[in-house]
């Protein structure tokens, strides 16, 4: 045992934890969260304090891409460390985010060559916005502002970043910029009117794009930002051809199309980049970060299209500053972890992996929606998934509640006795573990889950 371990138990954690911080979404209501006090991971696994291993359903969170406990990584950034921890992106440039930036554009497609780095998603995504302020403005169209996502979508926690976040609770007592964002209403093919194929159901969620444009005006409508997979709001994969067809309207009305892949990045739908290989896309900014790092460190990015770069950088406009950017931009130490990243990420073969064992995963997870009464939709995408509870016919009136408020809750809590996280939203459970996950690690997985929502099926149903 660790001296750590022994002078500080789980409880005194717990309880100064408590005291002293304050995590992401925290109930302000609470007194006491008794999170969870992990002490070491390896592969796909987490041990906490007592010793229990669970498999990390949520890859901790959607970003463990390459596994837990990579000595690999520490090295490289012990030797970057060692050599160079740090210099100022504003006056020069190291040789490891040279190297990440240019590997980086030659993953991303069409002419997505000019990187700009960051320290997570939710910057990445706030270099992409103002970027297209800034864009528009330089190019002397400065109502040109307006900003089109969707209900349901999650771009950030930056105040420009949870301005284009379509999530209704998280939107309710936080400010928010409501001037220049629009919201396309839901696009999940599983909330479509009964009888509608699901290719009527995208035709319709373009046309609320078109519509969208239409009713604010093209001269105003800057740019449409769209999650490939909507993750947090619920894995929500749109229909076949509806990126496609996003894009296309897009361009018809010259508005740019920016590409939100903090989640779908490096691996997690078996590609570094999903746009254009997994769903036929070249949009103008592409956005990253989590799997970038495998979550080692803290790093994202945002990179555009030469075009719109060339196009600020023609006529007279030299002396003109894109003024964003942070401290840690480009940090060689992340970067250093980045480049190690995609190193395992090709020595290994995990993108193949991914493409070869998503189908397995897949199919375990359909069929615990076909097997179980409480599960309204499970569905997913590469090495992401979601399943959605529903009341279930015959289900005392006193429960349902429950199945709408908790579902995710109540898994969790029957996952994780017997071994296994998830991630708890609401009304559903997502999961998407680390890219490293073999086939027999899929089934355990699988078996548990399936314990699992029996156990919660039958005290429902009670
Ligand atoms: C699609 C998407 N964009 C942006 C973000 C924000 O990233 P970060 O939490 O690294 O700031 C997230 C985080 O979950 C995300 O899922």
């Amino acid at each position: 045992m660790s001296a750590r371990k022994n002078t500080w138990s789980t409880e005194d954690l717990q309880n100064l934890d408590n005291t002293y911080q304050m995590h992401p979404w925290s109930a302000m209501g609470k007194e006491s969260y008794g999170l969870d006090v992990f002490d070491s991971a390896s592969g796909i696994y987490m041990v906490n304090r007592d010793g229990e291993r669970f498999i990390d359903g949520p890859g901790g969170m959607w970003c463990v891409n390459i596994g837990h406990g990579r000595r690999e990584i520490g090295e490289a950034m012990t030797h970057q460390i060692s050599q160079l921890g740090y210099a100022s992106p504003w006056t020069s440039t190291t040789e490891p985010s040279t190297m990440l930036a240019r590997r980086i554009a030659e993953e991303t497609p069409g002419d997505l060559n000019t990187v700009f780095f960051t320290t997570g998603g939710s910057s990445a995504v706030d270099t992409a916005l103002r970027f297209v302020q800034f864009y528009n403005n330089v190019k002397g169209r400065p109502e040109k502002k307006v900003f089109i996502s969707r209900e349901k979508a999650y771009h950030g926690s930056t105040y420009l970043s949870a301005s284009v976040s379509g999530k209704e609770r998280d939107r309710k007592f936080l400010d928010t910029n409501t001037d220049f964002v629009r919201f396309l209403p839901n696009v999940n093919p599983y909330t479509r009117p009964d009888g509608m194929s699901v290719e009527d159901w995208r035709d319709a969620k373009l046309a609320d794009l078109e519509n969208m444009i239409l009713e604010v005006g093209p001269d105003k409508v800057a740019a449409f930002i769209a999650e490939p997979v909507l993750a947090s709001g619920g894995v929500i994969v749109p229909p076949e051809g509806y990126h496609q067809g996003c894009l296309e309207i897009c361009r018809k009305y010259d508005v740019l199309y920016i590409s939100d892949e903090v989640v779908t990045g490096f691996g997690r739908l078996g590609h570094i980049i999903a746009s254009e290989k997994v769903f036929g896309i070249t949009p103008d900014i592409i956005t990253c970060a989590k799997g970038l790092t495998s979550g080692y460190v803290p790093m994202g990015a945002a990179i555009f299209s030469d075009r719109l770069i060339d196009e600020i950088r023609a006529d007279d406009h030299a002396d003109i500053l894109f003024s964003n950017g942070y401290t840690y931009s480009a940090h060689p130490v992340c970067a250093a972890a980045a480049l190690k990243n995609i190193e395992i990420i090709d020595q290994e073969g995990l993108l193949e992996h991914v493409r070869e064992i998503s189908p397995h995963f897949q199919d375990r997870l359909k069929q615990l929606g076909e097997k179980h009464r409480i599960i309204g939709d499970a569905r997913g995408m590469g090495l992401i998934g979601c399943l959605e509870g529903a009341v279930a016919p015959g289900m005392p009136e006193e429960k349902r509640l429950g199945i709408d408020l908790e579902f995710g809750e109540l898994i969790n809590a029957a996952t994780e006795k017997r071994g296994l996280l998830v991630r708890p939203i609401i009304n559903m459970c997502v999961f998407s573990p680390p890219l490293v996950i073999s086939r027999e690690e899929i089934d355990v997985m699988f078996d548990i889950l399936d314990e699992a929502i029996a156990e919660v099926e039958a005290e429902m149903l009670s």
